[in-house]
């Protein structure tokens, strides 16, 4: 390398002129008008405009005019204003330009298989096969240093609040976070597996134990289970674990740790604490326990008027223990009835009877249903739901739960066409959640977190009596409607941990057998402890106003968990499988030696 860079193009200003620089990067963009030749040079600061002019460098113009994009070089020249007419505002380096008096070109490159710019219009999947250069657009760049610097950020952050940092092992059991295992065979135990870690969750408490007080890791974390938008196969989180500590501790950390990286990566301020509401309330106003609370539309209860009306429907509903609810529309007074027709036909495929409406007007209600209330009782509901003329109030009848969840994704679904949905950052807290529920199918409760979440101390007494009323000591951080960081404090006392298995139907051979070596390091003075993990990619994606998790992963996996760049999953050599003491059912061989090593047509949306 003859040419050594002394600085990035974007870097480069008017305060520069005349100084000699030394640029290294790709070729953006030729514009060739005979003796001279533009071209934006990129690295991963941005651009800025090289001239190569015939009069001045007659030597490698020749060379120049060979150049094409994505070429890696080298160039030294000096910086001059550009002419007015020729400044482009749109760059950092916009009012100058390099003329260039010496180049070495360190390499030629293949014609892309896409545009290297922002905004392109390009399938996911070739995108995601060519990673590399996906990587190398401006906004993916932007995007790895904003991970990189809110990494940074995490470190700092916890390290000054007395965090350590504290690997955990990858290759270990199964932890109990509820999705499937990635399994790993041994092959030096015969017939033995390591899983693949859901979470660093049993550690981080036996660290607690270790007397570390207070851990973080910025981790990987590994869950078999169907992908969504913001759902990764892999994916990484912030995980800490403290001692001593109740869970406002643990929500002010993370709070103070939120408030950072707005701060330093996106240079806004939010505003602290974040509001903090119950898993009822989060239910009975906004039908989810992660509420985006950007909008209103928030959900009333009219059972009792329901009850009171000839509408059979929700009559009978209310009589066999449900609710009737509804949330107002506010300005959707002018839906078709196409449009109404397709929301009822939206919540029926949702899993309920129907969609009663009624449209607020000057003169009184337009509503199918209008006829089966009385006057005072229609006033009655216009009251509860404040509704106004030009308003469309949505109801449904079912039982509780059922209700609110459908109602929930109805209020999303009507903000989202009514486009009201403000763009702002707002986080909430949901607290109190049920410590577990009940499976009618395999009839047994399950725990809503996981075995090791401590309950309410007050609710102690309910997991006899009445364990759905029991609350636990978990909580959930919320940012825009999804569920960014959960945690819990935890039960460090044999007994309670012992009645919690009991409940659930663990018996001890099965907590022994799964979870023996955390319930013996419990009896060898566990202190009082509690923690939280952050979805980092989730926040990101959050941060950086994308829709997609992948957007925010340098290297993402499908929809279907693979990796279109490197073509895995993968078939291994027979010699492999027998090493694991591992034989393949003989269909599956036949298939997998049948197929094409790399699949193309995956496809990446979910
Ligand atoms: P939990 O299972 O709630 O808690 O996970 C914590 C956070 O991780 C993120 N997350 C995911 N992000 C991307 N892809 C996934 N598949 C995925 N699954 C979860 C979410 C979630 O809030 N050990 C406990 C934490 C604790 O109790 O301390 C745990 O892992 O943003
Ligand atoms: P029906 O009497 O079944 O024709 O229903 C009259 C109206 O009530 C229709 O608009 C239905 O969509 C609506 N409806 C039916 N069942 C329910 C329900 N469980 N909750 C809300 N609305 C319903």
């Amino acid at each position: 390398m003859r040419l050594k860079r002394t600085c990035y193009c974007a870097e480069l200003s008017k305060k520069n002129t005349q100084e000699k620089v030394v640029l290294a990067g790709w070729v953006e963009s030729i514009r060739d008008h005979g003796s001279l030749i533009f071209i934006d040079l990129r690295d991963r600061s941005g651009i800025v405009q090289l001239v190569f002019d015939y009069q001045r460098s007659s030597s490698f113009f020749n060379q120049a005019e060979k150049l094409r994009p994505e070429y890696v070089l080298a160039v030294s020249g000096e910086v001059l204003m550009r002419s007015p007419e020729t400044v482009n505002p749109a760059v950092n380096s916009g009012e100058i330009e390099v003329v260039v008096e010496d180049m070495e070109v360190f390499n030629a490159s293949e014609v892309p298989p896409f545009y290297i710019q922002d905004g392109i219009n390009t399938d996911e999947n070739l995108r995601l096969r060519y990673r590399y250069l996906d990587l190398r657009r401006p906004e993916m760049q932007h995007m790895l240093e904003m991970r990189h610097k809110s990494m940074m950020t995490a470190r700092s952050y916890l390290d000054k609040h007395g965090f350590w940092e504290i690997e955990t092992p990858v290759l270990t059991r199964s932890t109990p976070e509820g999705a499937r295992d990635y399994l790993v065979p041994s092959r030096t135990v015969s017939g033995s597996f390591f899983a693949l870690p859901q979470s660093p969750q049993l550690f981080k408490q036996l660290l607690m134990v270790s007397g570390v007080e207070k851990y973080f890791q910025i981790t990987r974390c590994f869950r078999d289970e169907d992908l969504r938008a913001d759902r990764q196969p892999e994916f990484t989180q912030v995980d800490l674990e403290m001692s001593f500590c109740s869970r406002k501790d643990v929500m002010k950390t993370v709070e103070g740790f939120i408030y950072s990286l707005f701060n330093e990566v996106l240079k806004k301020e939010i505003e602290l604490p974040f509001p903090v509401i119950s898993y009822t309330e989060a239910m009975e106003r906004f039908g989810t326990d992660r509420p985006d609370n950007r909008f209103g539309m928030e959900i009333k209860d009219i059972s009792k008027i329901a009850l009171q009306s000839e509408f059979k429907v929700f009559r009978n509903v209310v009589k066999n223990g449900g609710v009737v609810k509804g949330l107002n529309a506010s300005g959707a007074g002018n839906f078709s009835r196409k449009e109404l027709d397709d929301l009822t036909s939206l919540v029926q495929s949702w899993g309920t009877g129907g969609l009663a409406w009624m449209i607020v007007t000057e003169e009184g209600f337009k509503s199918p249903i209008a006829k089966f209330f009385t006057s005072g009782h229609l006033e009655e509901i216009r009251k509860e739901m404040e509704g106004e003329p030009g308003d469309l109030l949505l109801f449904v009848g079912d039982e509780w739960e059922n209700t609110l969840i459908i109602l929930g994704k109805l209020r999303l679904h009507v903000a989202q066409l009514l486009e009201i949905i403000e763009e702002k950052d707002s986080f909430l807290w949901v607290i109190d959640f049920p410590l577990v529920s009940f499976d009618k199918e395999e009839s047994r409760y399950y725990s809503n977190h996981h075995p090791f979440t401590a309950p309410l101390e007050s609710d102690l007494s309910l997991l006899e009596q009445d364990p759905l009323k029991a609350r636990s000591l978990a909580y959930d951080l919320v940012y825009n409607g999804i569920e960014v960081a959960g945690g819990s404090i935890r039960i460090h006392k044999r007994d309670i941990q012992e009645k919690i298995f009991a409940l659930l139907g663990i018996t001890d051979e099965e907590a022994q057998e799964k979870f023996g070596f955390l319930l013996t390091a419990f009896q060898y003075g566990a202190p009082p402890h509690g923690g939280i993990a952050v979805g980092f990619d989730r926040l990101l994606m959050l941060m950086a106003g994308r829709a997609s998790i992948r957007d925010v992963i340098p290297f993402p996996k499908t929809a279907t968990g693979t990796c279109l760049l490197t073509g895995a999953p993968a078939s291994v050599s027979r010699e492999q499988l027998e090493e694991l003491h591992i034989s393949l059912v003989q269909k599956e061989i036949n298939e997998k030696e049948g197929e094409e090593q790399f699949p193309v047509s995956d496809n990446a949306e979910s």
